[in-house]
């Protein structure tokens, strides 16, 4: 993992690195925490931190990721989430949730829940080992991505998702080469609270400000992809 623990605290800012810390203190021993969803402690990140590329790259050909995300974490269609390249910590806390249902998809849950925490560190690690789809034909940065909108709360989004779009962290994945549809349907997702697995529900809330155009706006930048309907 090329992210220090530090450069996430400073991502998650000073009322985030405070809850995260009750979070450590007050955690209690790992077992059975894939039951329960996702809760970053020491003993989460340790067993992050021992993926296994090698053993990741076998699960993935066993349980047939392929099917689904491309030979290369890369799929074929625009409505399956890339995932080549992903923050492998980012990609484990997935992985977790989806087995303990608190993000909600039938074919990942199908998935994820015959495998273990350890199985998820390998899958993750090997994920994050693959190239991402390159950003060619990526146009200017929406004002969104760089400045944010004071009048709405809004961040700019690179400060979260990198001025690349690389992800930063171990929370904030990358979106640069994300699949457009996927991306615009996990917005809708995080707006209408469909998807809420999102630590402090920093996404739901950004989602909620934006209308369906910016949506579309930014998935289209993000994947460089042209805005559907202007081609
Ligand atoms: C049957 C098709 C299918 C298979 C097989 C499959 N996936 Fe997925 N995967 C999906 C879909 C569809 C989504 C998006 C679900 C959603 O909206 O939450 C997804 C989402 C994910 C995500 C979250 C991506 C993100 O950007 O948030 C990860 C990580 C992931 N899959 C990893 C894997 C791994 C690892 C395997 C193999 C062990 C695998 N998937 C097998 C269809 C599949
Ligand atoms: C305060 C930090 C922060 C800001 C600002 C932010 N994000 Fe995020 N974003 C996150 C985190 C953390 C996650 C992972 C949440 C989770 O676990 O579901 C995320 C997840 C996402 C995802 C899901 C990716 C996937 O692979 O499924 C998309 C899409 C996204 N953000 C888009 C945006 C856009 C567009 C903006 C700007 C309008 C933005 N974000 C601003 C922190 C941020």
């Amino acid at each position: 993992m090329t992210n220090s623990f530090a450069d996430h605290l400073q991502t998650l800012g000073r009322r985030g690195a405070l809850l995260l810390g009750i979070a450590l203190l007050s955690a209690p021993a790992l077992t059975a925490a894939d039951d329960d969803g996702f809760v970053w402690n020491r003993a989460m990140l340790d067993i992050i931190e021992s993926g296994d590329v090698e053993r990741g790259r076998q699960i993935a050909e066993d349980k047939r990721c392929s099917k689904c995300h491309g030979d290369l974490g890369i799929p074929e269609d625009d409505e399956t989430p890339s995932i080549a390249g992903q923050v492998a910590a980012y990609q484990f806390k997935q992985l977790v949730d989806y087995k303990a249902k608190v993000r909600d998809a039938r074919s990942m849950y199908k998935v994820a829940r015959r495998l273990e925490l350890q199985d998820f560190a390998d899958l993750a690690a090997y994920f994050a080992t693959l190239e991402p789809e390159p950003p060619e034909g990526k146009t200017a940065p929406p004002l969104l991505v760089t400045q944010g909108d004071t009048d709405r709360l809004l961040l700019p989004c690179n400060v979260c998702h990198g001025e690349q779009g690389e992800g930063m962290g171990l929370q904030v994945p990358a979106l640069s080469g994300q699949k457009i549809d996927h991306f615009i349907e996990t917005m809708v997702a995080y707006r209408d609270g469909e998807r809420a697995n999102d630590d402090f529900g920093r996404m739901r809330f950004i989602a909620s400000q934006l209308s369906e155009e910016e949506i579309t706006t930014l998935a289209a930048y993000y994947a460089a992809a042209p805005v559907p309907g202007d081609e």
